[in-house]
Formats: structure tokens, C-alpha cells, sequence
């Protein structure tokens, strides 16, 4: 049996380089050997502050730069979250047998809190990313680092459905890339890459013109040495931008400190935005091919399909749970 992948992006933000390289970079490799589900997750965006307007906007957006970024429509289910029911009334089973310390306890949910006021959508968020995964019964499941709580919390659901109804999910693995699974702000190197940062410099997004890329890295914050070498905790700068360019040129991180252990950072940026610039370029030019008529349709098009999967593992856990009708 081939296996199936799940994975989401929140619509909250303009995608960066730590969308990519933590989790759209696994997405794109994975398409050709497993059968694939691709979701932007607007109902969990919603669950902080927003404005209907922009969101609308931005959720196109998204959808259309992860298309760029060679999501293949013919290969994967790509949709809205929000079109495909079957994902909260998983959800609110799921809720049903999660307890609330646990809840309480992520740290995301803690963050958020602080900054944006407690909802029960926030708190819930990691009940309905497990029946996200879980409604298509996904063994594998490409994200980053700052997942990994969420993921620990969907595999024990899974379980506990198992053992309380019977043998119904697989046990979903995470899959993290060895590089770029924490991109960290350009500006704050100790904080990871974020859609939500309010200094635009912590961040290169994916459809950030070539100009903008050269001074944001211009302008990345580094240490006081002279040196290029790669130690994430006393040059977390310096590293972080090692990562980065060892993605976009294939090129180990060795052999980039070799070239450039002695070349001064200036030289050193000025190399890695090279990198940047040339790697983003195909998503650059397929984001201005794509029409926001194409992206609608194929969002359509994988909710149809998305909906008729789920409704499959939705009658099997109604019947599990004693909602099926007579
Ligand atoms: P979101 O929208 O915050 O981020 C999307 C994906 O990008 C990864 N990522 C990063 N990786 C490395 N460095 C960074 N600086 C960085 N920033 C973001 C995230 O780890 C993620 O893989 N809760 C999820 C969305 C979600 C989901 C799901 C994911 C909802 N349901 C089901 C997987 C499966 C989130 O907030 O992603």
C-alpha cells in the first residue's frame, strides 16, 4: 500500500524561507512516491485575531504560492481546509477524549495566549491539526521543528481512540528536514522565522524580489567576529545563514566554511542572497504564471476529492463511536 502524507499551512501570514525549507521542501519531494494531502488550515488561522478582508486575500495567497513552489495539483489533494467538514466533526470527536490539561499544557497555545487573549479555538487548535491528520488516516507527516508538541499529541490521540473503539488510525510519524527544520529571524536569531513577526527584516519571503532579498540579508543580524563558522549557539546568526545557503546551493556546510571561513561576512552575505535569488527564481516565475481563476479552481477540484476520502474514514469511526444510523 502506498503511504499517505498529510500536511498543513496556516493562511496567516506571506510564506517565508522557513515555510520552505521546514516543510514545503518535503512536501514537493514527496509527492512522487506517496499519496499525498495538501491543506491550507484557514479554520485554525482563524483562532487569533483577524481581519475578514485581508484574510480572504491572504488565503489565496498562500494557496498560490505553495502552488508555485511546485505542488504538483495532478499528483496531490490540494484544498481548503475549511471546505472538507469531515475535519471538525473529527475534531470535536477527538475533543471528546483529550484532556484539557494537556491542552493547557503546549507551548504554542501558551504563546499565543500571552499575545492574543485565550478563545477555545486556540486551545482546541491541536485537536482539530490531529483530525487533520487523522480524517485521511496519514502515516507521515513533513512539518518543522516547532511541530513537534502537536505531533506527540496527535499520535497519543490516535491511540487512545484505538484502545477505547478499536483499531481505526495508524500511528502518523513526523518527518523534519536535517537541514532548515528551525530557520531563525534574520534579526533575532535566537527566535525561529515567523509570518507573525512585526519587523518585515526577520523574514525573506518566498516572493520577495531580488532586491529585497540582497538587503534583508544585508542587513541580517550576525555577531561581533570576523570569522564564517558554524556553531548554532555561539553564532547562531552566522549559522542560521549557513543553513540557508546550504539548502539553496546543495553545497555542504563544510565546504561552505571552508570557501568562506576567511572571506569577512560582507562577502559571505552577499553570496548567500546570490543563493537565495537563484534558488527562488522558479517559484517566482511559475507564481506570475498561475492565474488566481487556476488556483480556485484547483482548490475546488481537491475539496471534491478531499471530502469523498474523509467521508470514507468518517463512516467507519460514526460506526466506531455508535453515531451511525440505523
Ligand atoms: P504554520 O503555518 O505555522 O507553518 C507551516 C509549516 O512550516 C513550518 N515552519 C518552519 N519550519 C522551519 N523553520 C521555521 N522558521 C518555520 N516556520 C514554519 C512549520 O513547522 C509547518 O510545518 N500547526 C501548523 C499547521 C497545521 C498542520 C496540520 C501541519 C494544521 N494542521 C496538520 C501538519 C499537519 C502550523 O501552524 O503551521
Amino acid at each position: 500500500m502506498t503511504k499517505r502524507v498529510f500536511s498543513g499551512i496556516q493562511p496567516s501570514g506571506e510564506l517565508h524561507l522557513g515555510t520552505l525549507l521546514g516543510a514545503l521542501d518535503n512536501w514537493r519531494r514527496m509527492q512522487d512516491e506517496y499519496d499525498c494531502y495538501y491543506c491550507v488550515v484557514d479554520l485554525h488561522a482563524m483562532t487569533v485575531p483577524y481581519d475578514p478582508v485581508e484574510f480572504r486575500r491572504i488565503r489565496l495567497e498562500t494557496a498560490k504560492v505553495i502552488l508555485a513552489a511546485g505542488i504538483d495539483p495532478d499528483r496531490v489533494l490540494f484544498y481548503y481546509q475549511s471546505q472538507v467538514p469531515q475535519h471538525p466533526e473529527l475534531a470535536w470527536i477527538l475533543g471528546t477524549i483529550t484532556g484539557l490539561g494537556q491542552l493547557q499544557r503546549m507551548t504554542q497555545f501558551k504563546e499565543k495566549a500571552d499575545k492574543a487573549g485565550q478563545n477555545l479555538g486556540l486551545l482546541a487548535y491541536p485537536v482539530l491539526m490531529a483530525a487533520d491528520i487523522l480524517v485521511h488516516k496519514a502515516h507521515v507527516v513533513p512539518v518543522g521543528d516547532d511541530q513537534t508538541q502537536h505531533l506527540e499529541l496527535t499520535r497519543d490521540l490516535a491511540e487512545r481512540f484505538n484502545g477505547r473503539f478499536g483499531e481505526e488510525f495508524p500511528i502518523p510519524e513526523r518527518i523534519t528536514p536535517k537541514i532548515g527544520a528551525r530557520v531563525m529571524s534574520l534579526q533575532d536569531p535566537l527566535s525561529k522565522m515567523s509570518k507573525s513577526d512585526p519587523d518585515p527584516r526577520s523574514r525573506i519571503l518566498l516572493t520577495d524580489d531580488p532586491d529585497v532579498i540582497r538587503k534583508k540579508v544585508k542587513v541580517a543580524v550576525t555577531d561581533s567576529e570576523r570569522y564564517v563558522e558554524y556553531d548554532r549557539t555561539r553564532k547562531p546568526g552566522i549559522s542560521n545563514l549557513l543553513e540557508i545557503m546550504s539548502f539553496f546551493s546543495g553545497r555542504s556546510i563544510d565546504d561552505l566554511v571552508d570557501q568562506f571561513h576567511d572571506s569577512g561576512y560582507g562577502v559571505f552575505k552577499e553570496a548567500v542572497a546570490e543563493a537565495i535569488i537563484e534558488g527562488l527564481a522558479p517559484l517566482r516565475t511559475r507564481y506570475k504564471e498561475l492565474s488566481d481563476a487556476d488556483v480556485a479552481h484547483i482548490l475546488q477540484k481537491g475539496a471534491l476529492d478531499a471530502r469523498q476520502r474523509a467521508e470514507e474514514t468518517m463512516v467507519s469511526v460514526r460506526r466506531a463511536v455508535g453515531l451511525d444510523s440505523h
